[in-house]
């Protein structure tokens, strides 16, 4: 395994339970639901995953556009919304030749993380490009410095503990503790930001941000930032 993308691409054990995995995504989805400005706007989900319940996000919207950078992910988001008109799937490359101006809201949730400081710039780039000048880029789940698995474990286990699957958090816990996941975060890490450096990014790609009050999903210690695209400058 080479990247944190061949990793999502795997049959990895990030959700202890198929419970967690759908909890997961309707949680997602209820977030990026109450950040959708319009019944008609065009959304974009940047680097969405499995995007279980983006069924529902696409009913409050005009369009969906759900991008993945994983093949395997993606192959099965086309055969899962296939038959749903709302919603169209593309790889992230697709996205540098979307129309200029024509997204509303841009979501990119529990992704930064993974990426390298090219990777994110040319994201933030291509969003740029595709928001229309009244849009948003809500940028989620930003890990702080400082904060490290001992939270992550925590917010699972709290989360778990709320609905019913603390037994399956606690055994998948041990399993990822065994696996991939932790080899792979202690080799390729993952990239933490303060809230001055994901400001100063965001300004730096065109954007003008603000933290928003709550985190996006379930792990109130990471952040979520709203940033709006700034005029160019003459
Ligand atoms: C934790 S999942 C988040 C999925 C979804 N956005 C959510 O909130 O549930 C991380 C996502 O980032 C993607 N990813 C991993 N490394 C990446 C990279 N270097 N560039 C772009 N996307 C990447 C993975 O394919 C996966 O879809």
């Amino acid at each position: 395994m080479d990247n944190w993308i061949d990793y999502y691409d795997s049959t990895h054990t990030i959700y202890v339970s198929r419970r967690h995995r759908d909890l997961h995504f309707q949680v997602i989805a209820d977030d990026i639901i109450s950040y959708i400005p319009s019944p008609d706007a065009v959304v974009l989900d940047y680097a969405c995953g499995e995007a279980l319940s983006a069924g529902r996000v696409a009913q409050a919207c005009g369009l969906l556009i759900l991008a993945e950078p994983a093949p395997g992910v993606r192959g099965r988001l086309i055969a899962r919304f296939a038959p749903n008109l709302r919603i169209k799937v593309r790889s992230l490359d697709d996205l540098r030749h979307i129309d200029p101006q024509s997204v509303d809201l841009a979501v990119m949730n529990s992704v930064a993380q993974y990426m390298t400081a090219e990777e994110f710039d040319t994201a933030l780039a291509v969003i740029r490009r595709a928001l229309k000048p009244a849009g948003r880029l809500v940028l989620g789940d930003i890990l702080r410095p400082n904060v490290g698995l001992v939270t992550d474990v925590m917010a699972l286990l709290r989360f778990a503990r709320r609905h019913g699957f603390l037994k399956d958090a606690l055994v998948g816990l041990a399993a990822t503790a065994l696996s991939d996941y932790r080899q792979l975060r202690s080799h390729f890490g993952l990239q933490h930001f303060s809230e001055a450096e994901i400001t100063a990014r965001l300004a730096a790609a065109g954007f003008s941000a603000t933290r928003a009050p709550a985190n996006i999903g379930y792990n109130p210690a990471r952040m979520t930032f709203v940033a709006t695209p700034q005029p160019a400058a003459r």
